[in-house]
């Protein structure tokens, strides 16, 4: 068959480089190391007394390494992983199928969890806290609750956007709660040497403190650059140098500080059109095209921690340093 003659694609070059990249012991995972000796101290222990861990809640902004985090919750409870999202649990019977599937201590991973739809929610905290759910039977005055005993399991649930998340729902983490930051320069180059590697290219300490300065402090982006960049040494026929990866930030439209041409037009809206605030953030959503859940969760985080946006109560604020570096690009 015509299929067969086709070029052989392997699965490599698509978004398989993620999980290739994907750190498999606590070792490989680089930074946060906080929130590593405390999930090592809950872990450790739980093992020890031969019960399931307590559920974990991480949140931060995106690429930070919430998924990978936990990936290596499970295998160091030697438990199985499944994985679902808040989005994809519509009814309590979806969930109640993957609660009563589970095998004893194993991990469940709810991502995005301030997605859940509130009926949910509430199926989820008895199960969360005594093992059990309640499952109403029927309907009208002949409807009755059943209750079922759940397999002991430990949820870690992840989120870019905490606040949503009601107040009940937090406090069953009874694990613990932990804010992902955003990485040192120096954190991010011992990740981009690590993923250099597996990737075999090569690179020079000069190629990833470029790259680590760009990457707006988030690994996964830092990962994306290094790819876009062995992408056009390959184009060109060249090795990995300065020149590859300045162009490739060109082209990329990245600038000295890692702002993306989304993150720029976000400030030179605010500064251009709205006198530099305070202004809302639907506003500047209309303004610049972008949704606001994106500007909230993913542009947003990294300008506040630039000192480049302030959130006030009336608006959003770009700061003086947000003049500076955008009239400077002009
Ligand atoms: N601490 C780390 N050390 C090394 N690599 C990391 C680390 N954290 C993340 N990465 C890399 O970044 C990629 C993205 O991480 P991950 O998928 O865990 O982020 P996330 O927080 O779940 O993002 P999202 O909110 O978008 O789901 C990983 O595949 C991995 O290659
Ligand atoms: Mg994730």
């Amino acid at each position: 068959m015509a299929e067969t003659e086709k070029k052989t694609i392997t699965r490599d070059d698509a978004n398989n480089l993620d999980r290739t990249l994907r750190p498999q012991t606590w070792d490989e995972y680089i930074g946060q190391e906080k929130i590593k000796e405390n999930l090592r101290i809950l872990l450790t222990a739980a093992k020890e007394r031969g019960h399931a861990a307590e559920h974990v809640l991480l949140y931060g902004p995106p690429g930070l390494g919430k998924t990978t985090l936990a990936n290596l919750v499970s295998k160091t409870l030697g438990t199985n992983m499944k994985i679902t999202s808040g989005p994809a649990i519509e009814r309590v019977g979806d969930l109640a199928a993957i609660l009563t599937n589970l095998s004893p201590g194993d991990v469940l991973f709810i991502d995005e969890i301030h997605r859940l739809s509130k009926s949910i929610e509430e199926v989820l905290y008895p199960a969360m806290e005594s093992g059990v759910l309640d499952i109403i039977i029927g309907k009208g005055p002949s409807a009755r609750t059943v209750q079922l005993e759940l397999p002991p399991f430990t949820m870690v649930a992840a989120t870019t956007r905490i606040s949503l998340l009601s107040s009940p729902l937090r406090s069953r983490f009874s694990g613990g709660t932990f804010r992902l930051d955003f990485y040192t320069n120096e954190e991010i180059a011992t990740i981009l040497k690590r993923s250099a590697e597996l990737l075999n290219m090569k690179t020079t300490e000069d190629i990833l403190v470029k790259i680590s300065k760009r990457c707006r402090a988030t690994p996964r982006t830092a990962n994306y650059l290094l790819k876009r960049c062995r992408d056009l040494a390959q184009l060109e026929g060249k090795d990995l140098t300065n020149e590859i990866v300045e162009k490739t930030f060109d082209l990329l439209e990245i600038d000295e500080i890692g702002l993306s041409k989304a993150d720029r037009s976000v400030l030179e809206t605010i500064i251009n059109k709205f006198e530099g605030g305070p202004v809302g953030l639907n506003t500047i959503a209309a303004a610049t095209g972008e949704e606001p859940s994106t500007i909230e969760d993913v542009i947003e985080p990294y300008l506040i921690r630039h000192a480049l946006l302030e959130r006030t109560p009336r608006g959003r604020v770009a700061t003086t340093e947000a003049y500076a570096h955008i009239n400077k690009d002009l």
